[in-house]
């Protein structure tokens, strides 16, 4: 059986760049979103045209240089934001509105002050008149994730019935847990008149820390689209990671789901996207993290060194890391010492490496990390270095 073929949208210029102090001119937006381009996503949200003149030029730059992915710009229900939108994509190969209302009692009674009816008239009038610019139109029902089932239906009906080609699913305020958000998309699928003319997208937030959890239940339920954000950046605790979810779907290939994502180059887009906003990813981010790939404690680099597959479920190279790292400190063993001082020079015997490795540990207690430098330093001033360099 062939596999489903799972949209990526991803919205590093858009959601992500709702980070504080994150903003980015727009030579830096056309620069990644070349890149983005290159790595194969199949829709990139480039802006909130109407929220700025920089981001208006910078929605309309970047349609004129995009070859392969669809551009896509953000409105409100609005017809004047939805014709600002139309007008700096109007350059796309491949032109995408998105537009939306929020439809949560919440949104409803203390957003808009209106009510369930008023709001599916503006969704369906939303889409309409985006439909008189561009033939591809995506809705959003701002807060679904906390928004009844059954109005949600009604919504995503009208918004058919209007000519909407995806519908797009927030979890807005990460609420939802996976088994809710993924009974939700379920619940759409069966539910919806028309459902056959549209694909469902997933937009999770990471407040609970779900966001990937939850896009991942959504696709397994029937969604064809899943919204990202290189490193998981955006509002708040930011949105679903790029590189989490498509690695996910790789790792698991009996989901039979499958992306257009070059994964060797995660990596360096994950680089690109840190340095140009000026924000630092942790260390222990999945995929991309510092020491998604590097191994400290004795039992796993002994496990490691023997066969990779031991302790990672990844190859680096796939994701773009040259190689695993051993990492050493005083909670390493033997193996990574001779390991690591074999890379640099070295070959110890047995007897050899009984001796440098107590000087090794005397040493790494004192500091944090041992590095090459290091391993020279404390063989240098090893009872056996003479052997060593004599052998
Ligand atoms: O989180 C959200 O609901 C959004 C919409 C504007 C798509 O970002
Ligand atoms: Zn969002």
């Amino acid at each position: 059986m062939s596999k489903q073929h799972i949209q990526i949208f991803d919205t590093t210029l858009r959601d992500g760049e709702q980070v504080p102090g994150c903003k980015l001119n727009t030579e830096q937006k056309v620069i990644i979103a070349k890149q983005l381009d290159h790595l194969g996503v199949d829709v990139i949200e480039a802006g909130f045209p109407v929220s700025s003149p920089g981001d208006f030029k910078s929605v309309e730059a970047i349609a004129k240089i995009v070859t392969n992915a669809t551009v896509c710009g953000l409105t409100r229900a609005v017809e004047n934001d939805i014709k600002v939108a139309a007008e700096a994509l109007k350059y796309a190969k491949k032109p995408r509105i998105h537009t939306g209302i929020g439809t949560s009692d919440s949104h409803i009674k203390f957003k808009f002050k209106s009510n369930r009816d008023d709001i599916i008239k503006r969704a369906f009038n939303a889409v309409s008149y985006a439909k008189s610019f561009v033939e591809d139109v995506e809705f959003y029902a701002e807060d679904a994730g906390r928004t009844d089932n059954e109005y949600l239906a009604r919504v995503c009906e009208a918004a058919i019935k209007a000519g909407a080609t995806v519908l797009n699913i927030p979890d807005t305020t990460g609420y939802c847990l996976p088994s809710e958000y993924g009974a939700k998309i379920k619940y759409l699928m069966d539910n919806v008149k028309g459902i056959e003319n549209a694909i469902l997208s997933c937009h999770c937030h990471n407040d609970l820390g779900l966001a990937t959890a939850n896009s991942i239940e959504g696709v397994i339920n029937g969604a064809r689209q899943i919204e990202c954000t290189i490193n998981g950046i955006g509002e708040r605790a930011g949105n679903t990671a790029l590189e989490e979810v498509v690695m996910v779907l790789k790792q698991h290939a009996d989901l039979d789901l499958d992306t257009n994502i070059d994964t060797t180059k995660l990596f360096g887009l994950s680089q690109l996207v840190s340095d140009s906003m000026g924000i630092y990813t942790q260390p222990n981010k999945a995929i991309v993290g510092a020491n998604a790939f590097a191994h400290s404690s004795g039992i796993h680099q002994d496990g490691v060194i023997k066969n990779r597959e031991t302790y990672e479920i990844i190859d680096p190279k796939d994701v773009g890391v040259t190689e695993s790292a051993i990492v050493l400190t005083a909670r390493s063993g033997r193996a990574a010492l001779a390991y690591r001082a074999k890379n640099v020079g070295y070959e110890l015997t047995k007897l050899q490496l009984d001796d440098v490795y107590s000087n090794f540990l005397t040493f790494a207690d004192r500091k944090k990390e041992v590095n090459d430098n290091d391993i020279h330093q404390i063989i240098e001033t090893s009872n056996v270095y003479r052997q060593i360099v004599s052998a």
